[in-house]
């Protein structure tokens, strides 16, 4: 499994022409991971573009089946995160040697992925599911499952999850407004992500 940083952007691209400039941003603002959600025609020539980015990690989101997620490994995807847990999916990234992180919410989804030999999972819809108290109350139960939170957290309640311990890193979409990137406007996109950069140390700076 590789290592999260604390933030995980998801990106929701429509062009990839924008794909290396918003790499950079993401860069300059303090990121070094982003998820490119399939969601999108561009999405793989985005993903293997920002791949190319200098000191960024990149894996592939809204991976719903084998051939997708076939698709984002070949493109350079690192790892790949699922909204749910498709067996199709793990398999391909078994035999790939790329990470898998599907989604999760309930006990019962995380024994399927904990049989499955998987160890870090998506929360998710995290705040729609229970948000913290959800993530905290299985994480008495599974200690050994760390959970990456996505959907629906701003900046403010990514520092709250992550006072969790099993709370590795936390997913969203609010450092890449899609209307901020299909404006172009990166310097909105780095200020962003550098103000999502520092709430998380000022978590884990504090006592
Ligand atoms: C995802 O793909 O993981 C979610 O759509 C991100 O959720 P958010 O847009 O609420 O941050």
């Amino acid at each position: 499994m590789i290592a999260f940083e604390p933030i995980l952007p998801v990106v929701v691209i429509d062009d990839a022409d924008a794909a290396e400039s918003l790499g950079r941003a993401l860069v300059a603002g303090g990121i070094r991971q982003a998820e490119i959600t399939l969601r999108t025609p561009a999405a793989l020539e985005a993903l293997r573009r920002m791949g190319a980015v200098p000191g960024l990690r990149v894996g592939a989101g809204t991976v719903l089946d084998a051939d997708q997620a076939e698709a984002a490994i070949d493109a350079g995807a690192s790892f790949i995160v699922s909204p749910g847990l498709a067996d199709a999916v793990i398999a391909v990234c078994a035999r790939r040697g790329v990470s898998a992180v599907p989604g999760v919410v309930t006990a019962t989804e995380v024994m399927r992925a904990r049989a499955l030999g998987l160890r870090t999972l998506k929360f998710f819809p995290a705040e729609a599911s229970g948000g913290r108290a959800a993530v905290a109350a299985l994480s008495t139960v599974f200690p050994e499952i760390r959970f990456v939170p996505t959907g629906g957290i701003d900046a403010a309640r990514a520092g709250e999850y992550l006072t969790l311990p099993s709370v590795v890193a936390v997913g969203g979409s609010w450092m890449v407004p899609r209307a901020a990137l299909s404006a172009r406007d990166f310097a909105a996109i780095e200020s962003l992500c550098r103000q999502a950069v520092q709430a998380v140390e000022a978590v884990e700076a504090a006592p």
